[in-house]
């Protein structure tokens, strides 16, 4: 009895301190709001000096992540006697044991994860975008389906797009043999198929551990900002599983796409707000640590805004991984404020003579504009 009630106290001691090996933990929203009475939020924040991309001095427009061993920085970490006295560990050897170790030794309201977050190859709305500059192709060309040869509704990757996920793949083979990089526990893709085929491009067929198998999840949020181009509706299920047969869905996924409307665009607020929801989600039900975001330029500029990271921009078919630090707190502010989440962006009926920051399209005809105070310079991805 009396032994029964030790053991039972070490147990609940031990219980309170830090995750099993291996795991980041996790909390639903329900636990994270009973520890602190009251409403709570996550806290992300970038460690930064792991990865030269999280360093502001590194080039993001020329650095390439597959020449680099993923922009892991050669360095030494506080746990490099204890698990590898004699110097026979590779890098990302000594990196994984180094993020288990904050992950055993942290409190509860604490995580880390790694996120190794890729863009899609170029797909063919990209093509069209450097074909017809971006003046003509958001005020013009992006709102259509197509030009009659090139068809960027949902775009499908180009040859060149292929190629760079071909490129991917040869990386992560090599990282994974050679350099011993953790293969990702956890696979999340946006369900625009130049996304989700870039992930399958780049992890099938790869030698990945018995347990660690390439078995993706599509979730809504992480797809494009919703601009009205039509690169940005999604296709409908059935077509995407019938394309990707082993991706799974996550729960409540809808047969057709429910967001994109063609008239109006998501607002960089709105696309903020729900790049947290899909973050808070993971963090919340997934207690991996090492997990694969396969997605879009903007949506990638958004999760790292969300993180706390640095800007850094990636072109098609480039990566980023990041150390997160999570931190369950108390929610500081409740005060709600109300976002514009959908605004209407400048078009025109016929290819426009330029587009001026700030102010729009110029268009040919002075009767076409359909909206001429939105500004029609920002990038689509
Ligand atoms: C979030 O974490 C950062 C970095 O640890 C810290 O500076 C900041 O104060 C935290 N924010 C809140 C609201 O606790
Ligand atoms: C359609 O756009 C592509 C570039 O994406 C270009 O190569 C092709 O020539 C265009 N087709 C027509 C009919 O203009
Ligand atoms: C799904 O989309 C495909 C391709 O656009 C179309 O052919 C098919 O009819 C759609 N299926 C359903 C169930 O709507
Ligand atoms: C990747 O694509 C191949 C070929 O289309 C397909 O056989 C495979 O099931 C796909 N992988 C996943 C995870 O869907
Ligand atoms: C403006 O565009 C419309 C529709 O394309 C066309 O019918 C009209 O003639 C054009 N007007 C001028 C002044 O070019």
């Amino acid at each position: 009895m009396l032994a029964i009630t030790f053991f039972g106290i070490l147990s609940l001691s031990s219980s309170c301190a830090g995750w099993e090996w291996g795991k980041s933990g996790k909390w639903d929203s329900k636990q994270r709001t009973t520890c602190h009475g009251t409403e709570s939020t996550i806290n992300y924040t970038t460690i930064s000096g792991f990865f030269q991309q999280d360093d502001s001095t590194t080039d993001s427009k020329s650095f390439d992540y597959t020449g680099t061993n993923f922009g892991l920085i050669d360095r030494s970490y506080p746990t490099d006697d204890e698990f590898d006295p004699n110097g026979e560990k590779t890098q990302w050897e000594r990196f994984e044991y180094y993020v288990d170790t904050l992950n055993r030794d942290c409190d509860r309201n604490t995580q880390y994860k790694v996120l190794f977050m890729a863009r899609h190859g170029e797909g063919y709305h990209n093509a069209a975008e450097s074909y017809y500059g971006t003046p003509a192709w958001n005020c013009y060309w992006g709102p259509l389906e197509g030009n009659g040869t090139s068809v960027w509704r949902d775009a499908k990757l180009t040859e060149a797009g292929i190629a760079q996920c071909t490129k991917a793949n040869t990386f992560w083979s090599h990282a994974l043999i050679t350099e011993k990089i953790p293969a990702p526990q956890s696979y999340y893709s946006s369900p625009l198929i130049r996304s989700a085929t870039t992930a399958n491009l780049t992890f099938n067929g790869l030698k990945l551990p018995a347990d660690r198998p390439f078995a993706p999840t599509v979730k809504e949020f992480f797809r494009e900002g919703i601009s009205m181009r039509t690169c940005d509706e999604r296709s409908n299920k059935t077509y995407i599983q019938n394309l990707l047969p082993a991706f799974k869905f996550e729960d409540g996924f809808t047969e057709e796409d429910e967001l994109w409307k063609g008239y109006e665009g998501e607002t960089s607020e709105a696309q903020l707000k729900r790049t947290r929801t899909v973050l808070d989600d993971i963090f919340s039900n997934d207690d991996n640590t090492w997990i694969s975001i396969t997605s879009h330029s903007g949506q990638i500029s958004s999760n790292l805004k969300v993180l706390n990271h640095i800007t850094f921009s990636l072109s098609t078919g480039q990566a980023i991984p990041a150390l997160i630090k999570a931190v369950n707190i108390r929610k500081v502010d409740p005060v709600t404020t109300t976002i514009q989440s959908w605004t209407a962006e400048a078009t025109c009926v016929s290819p426009p003579i330029t587009s001026i920051s700030g102010q729009g399209c110029v268009c040919s005809n002075t009767t076409s504009a359909v909206l001429a105070t939105a500004t029609a310079t920002t990038s689509p991805a």
